[in-house]
């Protein structure tokens, strides 16, 4: 008994004294007094309801806290004058924020909570400068997410806690996880409640790969002042042109990169009548231009070098080709060809052979029909050609190799009035795109035997589907002449096109990818309005 009464008496001696020493320490006449509101011994001080962030505290203080306390922001620099703090608390208080430069000049502080509070924003360098610090709690507050790098220069850190705040796991935290995959600091256990196919997940557990932050767009670049029909590129001399065929004034208008200025500009024209295509054609070290018209007949130029200019040097029987619609090139074992579509009743879709001196008509194919387009692909490494025609199904010829001649083979079935078949791949699979003017428009998938439907996309107007492929991504463009021209993005999980951007063309005819400088542009020829140039970017969401 007597033992603990003394005991006792000695503790309660004890605690007087310490009381005793903090109201001498609190009276030191040039010490800043603790604020009202809050209590302080010489290391410590501690405030409960205050109003604002008071400016003056003991400055050997080593510990703050601040509970319950109704400030709505903590200002800029309310910590330097007292720069031996090591720990720093604030919980269950009503702030939202935590601004740029609240922390500065705290170079010992090693432990800072921010919990229980209501914080929904951090700017990026609020913690900027607190190299000491090992413990970070921001845990139970509103924080939906955090700004990239918030965490960067923290090198002393191995603890940080976000526990409590439902976190949007979208493109914009993708940094956090490749922090936490970097990090030696222990980051308690955190879940997503956002997005939906994310909700509940730990953050924690999901790798950065996981993130889908790439995204692509066509961007308007830069616009033509005249109206097009074909619109196609080439590549002369490790040079990357553009021709364009103009209708209404008849030209071959030439294009080339600006390297300074950064644009397409005009740099040479081939002057014709009612220019339908104009088709560039490399062979060997000579470029070809293909000039199919519709009154006139068709002719053949080629660029001569000395005298630096293109000249006309063959002209296409005009028995044959009399409306010409299109013109494709290729080779087979080594001999260029090109073929004209011919959409007139009395002419005939003509395959031309070059033979190293000019081009002769080589075959004439599907007479009496209007062809509309013709396409050159290899079907299971084979050449063919398919012809579409306004008054039959499109028609698929195949190359008879001993023969050099391209026989009929079939036609594709249940597909009337279709203006035009385009053909790309993906992986090691062929599709066509098929374009019809109104109804829908077609994409089909080449099964070993026959083409088969996976796709229809309503057409309003529409004289152009052309798939084209960017870096990893293929994509198809539908061009309407009453709607907005709709581009697709091949959904690699699905198998087929979604949705991907819509773009305004007034009466679009053809597209075409224009690699130069390692950007790539997009060309839209417009029969009513200007010809478009877009460029496609590309975008990390993440950044
Ligand atoms: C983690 O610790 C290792 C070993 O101490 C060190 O080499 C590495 O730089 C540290 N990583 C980070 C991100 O601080
Ligand atoms: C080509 O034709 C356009 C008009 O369509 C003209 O403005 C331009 O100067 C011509 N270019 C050349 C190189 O003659
Ligand atoms: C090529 O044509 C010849 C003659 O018409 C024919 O006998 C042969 O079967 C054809 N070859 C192929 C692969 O169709």
């Amino acid at each position: 008994m007597g033992y603990a009464n003394k005991t006792f008496r000695r503790y309660a001696l004890f605690l007087w004294i310490s009381s005793l020493l903090v109201l001498i320490e609190g009276r030191r006449p040039r010490q800043p007094r603790c604020p009202t509101s809050c209590i302080c011994t010489r290391d410590n001080a501690l405030c409960e309801n205050i109003r604002s962030v008071p400016r003056s505290f003991p400055p050997d203080v080593v510990s703050l806290s601040f509970v319950k306390s109704g400030f709505n922001e903590i200002p800029e620099g309310s910590f330097l004058h007292t720069p031996a703090l090591q720990l720093l608390l604030f919980t269950a208080n009503s702030f939202e924020a935590i601004r740029e430069d609240v922390f500065l000049g705290l170079p010992h502080l090693e432990y800072l909570f921010i919990e229980n509070n209501k914080i929904k924003s951090i700017s990026p360098n609020a913690f900027q400068g607190l190299k000491s610090l090992i413990h970070l709690s921001l845990a139970y507050n509103n924080l939906q997410t955090l700004p990239r790098d918030v965490f960067k220069g923290l090198d002393a850190l191995i603890k940080v806690d976000l526990r409590g705040n439902a976190f949007n796991c979208d493109c914009k935290l993708k940094w956090l996880v490749e922090w936490m995959h970097n990090t030696n600091a222990t980051v308690d256990q955190i879940y997503c409640a956002d997005p939906p196919a994310y909700q509940g997940k730990k953050i924690n557990d999901l790798v950065p790969q996981s993130f889908d932050c790439i995204t692509t767009e066509f961007a308007s670049y830069q616009s033509l002042k005249f109206e097009s029909i074909s619109v196609d590129s080439f590549t002369y001399k490790n040079d990357d042109y553009i021709v364009i065929a103009q209708p209404f004034i008849g030209k071959c208008s030439f294009l080339e990169w600006d390297h300074v200025e950064m644009v397409f500009r005009n740099y040479d024209n081939i002057s014709s009548t009612s220019t339908v295509v104009c088709k560039p054609m490399v062979i060997d070290t000579q470029l070809f231009i293909i000039v199919a018209q519709l009154f006139g007949g068709s002719h053949i130029y080629k660029r001569d070098n000395s005298a630096n200019k293109l000249i006309k040097i063959q002209d296409i029987d005009i028995l044959k080709i009399r409306k010409p619609n299109d013109v494709e090139t290729f080779t087979i074992d080594g001999t260029s060809y090109f073929v004209i579509a011919d959409s007139s009743k009395a002419g005939s879709t003509t395959v031309y052979k070059w033979n190293g001196n000019g081009f002769y008509s080589h075959q004439s194919l599907h007479p009496w029909y209007r062809d509309t387009d013709v396409e050159y692909l290899e079907i299971a490494n084979k050449p063919h050609l398919i012809l579409s025609s306004s008054s039959q199904r499109p028609v698929i010829y195949q190359w008879n190799k001993s023969q050099k001649l391209f026989d009929r083979r079939t036609d594709i079935p249940e597909m009337e009035d279709v203006f035009a078949v385009k053909h790309f791949k993906v992986k090691n699979d062929l599709y066509i795109c098929l374009t019809r003017f109104i109804g829908d428009s077609k994409v089909m998938k080449w099964d070993g035997s026959m083409f088969l439907e996976i796709q229809t996309m309503p057409s309003r107007g529409s004289m152009v589907f052309q798939p084209f492929a960017v870096n990893n991504w293929q994509y198809a463009v539908l061009g309407s002449d009453y709607s907005f021209t709709q581009v697709y993005r091949w959904d690699v999980k699905k198998g087929q096109f979604v949705n991907f951007q819509e773009l305004n063309i007034q009466a679009p005819r053809a597209f075409t990818l224009v690699s130069i400088d390692n950007r790539e542009f997009l060309l839209a020829s417009s029969f009513k309005g200007k010809t478009q140039i877009y460029e496609h970017l590309i975008l990390d969401l993440s950044n």
